[in-house]
């Protein structure tokens, strides 16, 4: 158990995100707890994005609640600080890969000049990113810009750390990095709770797995037991790769 999650587990309780009469997220209850990778998995448009956005607080449900550990004493403000979240098209500032970092930091207000400098440093060195610090954010290649995405929300030192499609269209060594990263994170004491599209990567990452179809969630299984013996025909079926109806 992480010593540092402090808002976990994380309760969704009959979690529906309805847009006019089209239900997108169907009534999602269940509990994600601190000591496991979670990672998302389903078929395009399930709602892993949307369910993601959900429990980062950046769209609220229409019905159902998500509730955070420790809420009540926390606060709003303290429980949405502790958390953060890469998109897959991260927007970065038109400063410098080490700016972006020392940037967010101020935000946060609580520490120094030097120590922010050392903590970008540290966390562009954890993605492989130390030779590019003063270079312009913009300009770095699409693998770059997330692994410095990640590297930005991971010196935050988040409670968890929401990723989505973390290595969309990277290379195999760019997504090697960030798996790395992932890991070191994770050692860190920051939970991690992804989705992605690479079946190899969620059997490397994941501990636990939730799948999605069509807004609803169909399992929420250990990783062993998911790959070996998905529990549904859906689950089976994306799994052997065939269109999921
Ligand atoms: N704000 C919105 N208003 C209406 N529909 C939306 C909205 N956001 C998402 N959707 C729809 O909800 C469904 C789920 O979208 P979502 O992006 O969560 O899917 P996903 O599982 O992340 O898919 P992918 O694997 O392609 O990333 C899609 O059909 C999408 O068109
Ligand atoms: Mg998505």
């Amino acid at each position: 158990m992480h010593a540092r999650a402090t808002i976990l587990p994380l309760t969704l309780d009959r979690v529906t995100y309805a847009h006019g009469s089209t239900v997108l997220i169907d009534g999602i209850s269940t509990v994600i707890g601190a000591s496991s990778r979670t990672i998302i998995l389903g078929p395009n448009g399930a709602g892993k994005s949307l369910l993601l956005r959900l429990c980062h607080g950046l769209i609220a449900p229409t019905a159902g609640a998500v509730r955070w550990a420790g809420a009540d004493t926390l606060g709003r403000s303290d429980v949405a600080r502790r958390q953060a979240m890469v998109f897959q098209r991260p927007v970065l500032l038109r400063r410098s890969a080490l700016a972006n970092i020392t940037y967010a930091l101020s935000l946060q207000g609580r520490l120094g000049r030097a120590e922010r400098l050392a903590r970008a440093h540290e966390a562009l060195a954890g993605v492989g990113l130390a030779h590019v610090a003063q270079r312009p954010a913009h300009v770095l290649s699409g693998g770059e810009q997330q692994r410095l995405a990640i590297a930005r929300a991971a010196a935050l030192k988040p409670d968890v750390l929401f990723l989505d499609e973390p290595t969309a269209s990277l290379d195999p060594g760019a997504c090697r990095a960030i798996e790395d990263a992932i890991r070191a994170i994770d050692a860190a004491g920051t939970k991690i709770i992804m989705t992605t599209h690479d079946l190899g990567q969620a059997r490397r990452l994941a501990d636990e797995v939730l799948f999605l179809c069509h807004g609803r969630l169909l399992e929420h299984t250990p990783a062993d037991e998911f790959f070996e013996s998905p529990r549904t025909p859906q689950a089976a079926a994306f799994l052997r790769g065939d269109i999921v109806g």
